[in-house]
C-alpha cells in the first residue's frame, strides 16, 4: 500500500535520512523502532510532504507521491498525528476535531465522524468545550490522533503517542490505536521510542539507526532479539 524506496532526507547539508526502505501493507500495524535523532520524525514528514525526499520515491497505492503537496497527500488518504501533538490550544476540543475535517466532501460526515471519535475516546466527548491547551498530555494525544482521524485516512502516521503520558493513559492509547486498526481498518504506521509497546503492538517492525534501517522483521520476533533487547528494551527504563 506504502512503499518507500532509497530515501533519502537533508535539512541543508545534514543528512537525517539515508537511503530507507520499508514497505506497508494494506490493514496492517507496522512500527518504527529507533533512538533520539535516528530520524524517526523526518521520515514521516517526508511521507506527509513537509520535508522532500531529495533522492528516493514514496509510492502510496501505485502513485509516486514524493513531489505531492501536504494536503494532496492528506486528501490521497495519508493523516499524520505529529509529534509532540501540536494541536491548537486556544480553540476548544470540538473545534480542533473540527478543523481536521477541512475539506467539504469530509466535512458532510462531521457529525457521525465526531461521534465516532467521542466513542473511541469517552473523555474528549466530556471536555468538548473545554480549550485544548488546557487538556492533560494524554489528552491532548487522544485529540491529535482524533483530529487526524477527521481526514478519514486510509494510513494514520503516528509520532511517539506515548511521549510524556502517564503509563494508565498510554495502555489507553495503544488499546484505541488497535481498535483504529481492527474495527475502523486503518492501517497504521507508528514511531515510537517506546520499543515494547510498540513491538507488542506491531504486525512487523523496523529499527532505524543514524538514518538506515539496519533491523526489520515481526514485532513477535523482534521482541526476542538479542540486540533489539540490548539496544531497546533492557533495564526496562522505556517499556
Ligand atoms: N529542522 C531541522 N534542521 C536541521 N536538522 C534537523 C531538523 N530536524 C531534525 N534534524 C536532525 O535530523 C536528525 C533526525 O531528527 P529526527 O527529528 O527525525 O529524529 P527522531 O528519530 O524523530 O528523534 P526523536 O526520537 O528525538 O524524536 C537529527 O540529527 C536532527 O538533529
Ligand atoms: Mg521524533
Amino acid at each position: 500500500m506504502l512503499k518507500i524506496s532509497n530515501v533519502e532526507t537533508f535539512y541543508g547539508k545534514i543528512q537525517a535520512l539515508r537511503g530507507v526502505n520499508i514497505d506497508i501493507n494494506k490493514g496492517e500495524i507496522v512500527s518504527l523502532i529507533g533512538s533520539n535523532g535516528a530520524g524517526k520524525s523526518t521520515l514521516l514528514m517526508t511521507i506527509s510532504g513537509v520535508n522532500k525526499a531529495r533522492t528516493g520515491e514514496i509510492i502510496f497505492e501505485g502513485k509516486n507521491i514524493e513531489k505531492y503537496e501536504p494536503h494532496n497527500i492528506v486528501d490521497l488518504g495519508i493523516a499524520q498525528a505529529p509529534e509532540g501533538r501540536r494541536i491548537f490550544s486556544r480553540l476548544t476540543v470540538e473545534e480542533n476535531l473540527k478543523l481536521g475535517a477541512h475539506a467539504n466532501e469530509r466535512g458532510k460526515h462531521f457529525n457521525s465522524d465526531i461521534k465516532e471519535i467521542y466513542d473511541l475516546f469517552p473523555v474528549l466527548s466530556d471536555r468538548k468545550s473545554q480549550r485544548g491547551g488546557t487538556l492533560s498530555g494524554g489528552e491532548q494525544q487522544m485529540l491529535a490522533i482524533g483530529r487526524a482521524l477527521m481526514n478519514r485516512p486510509k494510513v494514520l502516521l503516528l509520532d511517539e503517542p506515548s511521549l510524556g503520558i502517564a503509563p494508565k493513559l498510554v495502555n489507553q492509547i495503544f488499546l484505541a490505536i488497535k481498535n483504529i486498526n481492527k474495527e475502523k481498518k486503518v492501517t497504521i504506521f507508528l514511531v515510537e521510542q517506546n520499543a515494547k509497546k510498540a513491538l507488542e503492538l506491531a504486525d512487523r517492525a523496523y529499527v532505524l539507526v543514524n538514518g538506515k534501517v539496519t533491523i526489520q522483521g515481526f514485532g513477535q520476533d523482534l521482541l526476542k532479539n538479542q540486540d533489539i533487547q540490548a539496544a531497546y528494551l533492557e533495564g526496562g527504563a522505556k517499556s
